[in-house]
């Protein structure tokens, strides 16, 4: 998960490293009040930036210096609304105006490959760092961090004197290289990144510019990160499926599915997709595990949100019985059946195996939900299923 620059800006500040006073806005009149407030440290100058979760803001028209809070007032009327590759601004956040000596760069991420962390660091920071990247690699130091000391005084030497700074500089960054490991390791993120992390023209290092992805994984233990989530672009089934716990991806096809065990799952999606051809290319129209040992409500709420949406012509239940008894994924079926009563006409084909699948079956039999097709196969449920969705 992408955190917002003004929630890095806060997460830094949490941990101490150095950051500018910054607050979001949503309204030009907003962004006025807290250019008063926050410009008084700097002479009346702040700076209003965008909100989006993509970077070169600055060359898209989304960072601008306000010398007023009339000013802020403006540039904020301006850049809410904005479309920055693909995002609209919602919010700005007007921050504290900062006189830059020099910029630098700085990133901690996660390098798969090599399986350590990668920390990087660049005399030569600001907005164009993929393109020194690239044009001249040598500018940008690249130094493993071993996960188990991290980014210690030495592995900050070591990191900023392959960068190439002055000793005074150096021994201004090192510390806030450290710190910002504290933030890459307590808040179990992913990247932290600072471009630009700058030095001001009274000598001091502070971090202008922050990207953080947070690992989801992680969320159990960090019941803090719940408040940072964005939802305003999330599919609002995904949201509700969130709620009850159900891991749900929405798709664009027209065949709901439903399975136990994400393995399952993905390849039933792909035997959909191959049935579908036959029948004027009908797709899935979800990823949905209901886990192992679901029981009857769980799959009651999956049944819901499938059918919540509109897309859905025909349904796919296919569930290899393991942990999971046939039988509570039968009754499950017939409890959502009732609940949704006779309004609900899209047709439900169902694959039961496994654990308990005589008992399933005949629980389904004995409720004889006329929108209820038993199909002894994965394949031939697939198709069945294609098949009816081409049809509604
Ligand atoms: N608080 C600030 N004070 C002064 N200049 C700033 C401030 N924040 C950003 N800038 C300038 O704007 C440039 C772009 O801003 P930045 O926050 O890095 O956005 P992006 O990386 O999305 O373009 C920075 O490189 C810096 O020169
Ligand atoms: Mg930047």
């Amino acid at each position: 998960m992408d955190l917002f620059e003004y929630q890095a800006r806060d997460v830094f500040e949490k941990h101490g490293v150095p950051v500018l006073a910054g607050a979001v806005a949503s309204t030009p009149e907003e962004a006025r009040a807290a250019a008063e407030r926050i410009g008084v440290a700097s002479g009346g100058v702040t700076v209003v930036k965008a909100q989006v979760k993509a970077g070169g803001r600055g060359k898209a028209g989304g960072v601008k210096v306000a010398k007023t809070a009339d000013e802020a007032e403006e540039h904020a009327r301006a850049i809410l609304g904005m479309d920055i590759k693909g995002h609209t601004v919602h919010e700005v956040m007007v921050a504290q105006g900062a006189q830059i000596d020099e910029e630098y760069y700085f990133s901690i991420l996660l390098d798969r490959a090599n399986r350590t962390y990668l920390a990087m660091c660049s005399k030569e920071g600001g907005m164009d760092i993929e393109q020194l990247a690239v044009e001249r690699p040598e500018a940008l130091a690249r130094i493993a961090v071993d996960p188990n000391t991290g980014i210690d005084a030495a592995k900050a030497r070591e990191i900023v004197e392959a960068a190439g700074f002055d000793a005074e500089t150096a021994a201004k960054i090192e510390p806030v290289l450290q710190t910002l490991w504290t933030v890459y390791r307590e808040e179990d993120a992913t990247l932290v990144e600072v471009n630009p992390l700058v030095k001001t023209a009274a000598g001091d290092i502070v971090a202008l510019d922050g990207k953080v992805s947070l690992d989801e994984n992680a969320f159990f233990r960090q019941p803090e990160h719940a408040a940072l989530e964005d939802n305003s672009e999330t599919d609002p089934l995904e949201i509700a499926a969130r709620e009850k716990d159900l891991n749900y991806v929405k798709l664009d096809g027209s065949v709901g599915i439903i399975g136990n065990g994400a393995g399952l799952v993905m390849s039933t999606l792909d035997v959909v997709a191959y049935a579908g051809e036959e029948f004027g290319g009908q797709k899935p129209a979800n990823f949905l595990d209901i886990g192992g040992g679901a029981s009857a409500e769980v799959m009651a709420n999956g049944l819901h949100i499938i059918l919540s949406d509109p897309q859905v012509k025909a349904v796919f239940v296919n569930v290899f019985g393991g942990i999971t008894a046939c039988d509570a994924v039968a009754n499950g079926i017939v409890g959502a059946l009732d609940s949704l009563g006779d309004e609900e006409d899209r047709p439900l084909v169902v694959r039961l195996d496994g654990n308990n699948v005589e008992e399933g079956r005949r629980i389904l039999q004995e409720r004889d939900h006329p929108r209820v097709i038993i199909e002894p196969t994965m394949d031939g449920a697939a198709r069945k299923a294609a098949e009816l969705a081409s049809q509604n």
